[in-house]
């Protein structure tokens, strides 16, 4: 894998909030990641007060990144319609980075609409719902105090019978597509949403060939529609 896509892919800046000069600061990291640009410098969690970081601010430092070839997109992530629309209003917006999954769809309804307006591309983070839509989770499986899972809503009982329920009832097309039932859930998901880039998280090598595998995976349209049934029946 070519060193830049493993380091610097993607970058976010921020964690509630960015000033002008933070947004500027990331690509003095450049030099020491070994690249000359990034290609998209995404703003990681939306500011809870304009009055003190006003987004025509962090936008035109964006805008000035990308016009000096340092970026190569502008991304928004934990965002609402308000915010893509001000950062088209003050300059551009490129992708914005949403939690997306099957079992998690609120953006679609949310966000979706002002996106194909505007002409904004989405990421969808967690498409696996953090390891609960790989078919490894069980209803007896636990994680450590203080893991996210413990909290995710998909993890409580009924919605995670739900999905165990789900992807049993996907075995048969596992077998036809040779594929895991991670691989099937990515390539379902990137149906979901024309043009969704699914961007999957994961712990091991081998979870990384494995979800890759999943762009080889052609699904006929009967299937897929068959499947999006069986997510709205549990949506
Ligand atoms: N913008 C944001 O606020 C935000 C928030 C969260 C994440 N993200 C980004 O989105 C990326 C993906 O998020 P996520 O990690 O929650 O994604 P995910 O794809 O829903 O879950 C990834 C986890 O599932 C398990 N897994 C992955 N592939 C597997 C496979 N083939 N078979 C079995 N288990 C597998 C691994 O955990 P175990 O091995 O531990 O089960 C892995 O860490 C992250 O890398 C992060 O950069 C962004």
């Amino acid at each position: 894998m070519p060193k830049r896509v493993q380091l610097v892919g993607l970058c976010r800046i921020g964690l509630a909030q960015g000033t002008y000069l933070d947004v500027l600061r990331p690509p003095d990291s450049l030099r020491r990641l070994g690249t000359d640009h990034l290609d998209v410098l995404y703003t990681h969690w939306q500011t809870p007060d304009l009055s003190i970081f006003p987004l025509e601010e962090t936008v035109e430092a964006m805008m000035k990144l990308k016009e000096q070839g340092k970026i190569r997109a502008i991304g928004a992530s934990n965002t609402t319609a308000e915010f893509i629309r001000g950062y088209c209003k003050y300059g551009q917006l490129d992708v914005i980075q949403e939690k997306y999954s099957l079992l998690t769809r609120r953006i679609e309804k949310q966000l979706l609409p002002t996106c194909k307006e505007l002409g904004v591309s989405i990421q969808a983070y967690s498409p696996l719902e953090q390891g609960l839509l790989t078919g490894k989770v069980t209803m007896d499986t636990t994680y450590p105090e203080g893991s996210t899972r413990n909290t995710n809503p998909c993890f409580q009982p009924a919605r995670r019978a739900q999905a165990i329920r789900l992807l049993d009832s996907w075995s048969d097309l596992c077998e036809k597509y040779h594929c895991t039932k991670a691989q099937l859930v990515i390539a379902l998901t990137a149906r979901m949403i024309p043009g969704l880039h699914v961007l999957c998280g994961a712990r091991t090598p081998e979870q990384v060939i494995d979800n890759a595998g999943a762009l080889h995976i052609a699904l006929e349209g009967a299937d897929a529609v068959q499947m999006k049934w069986d997510v709205d029946a549990i949506s």
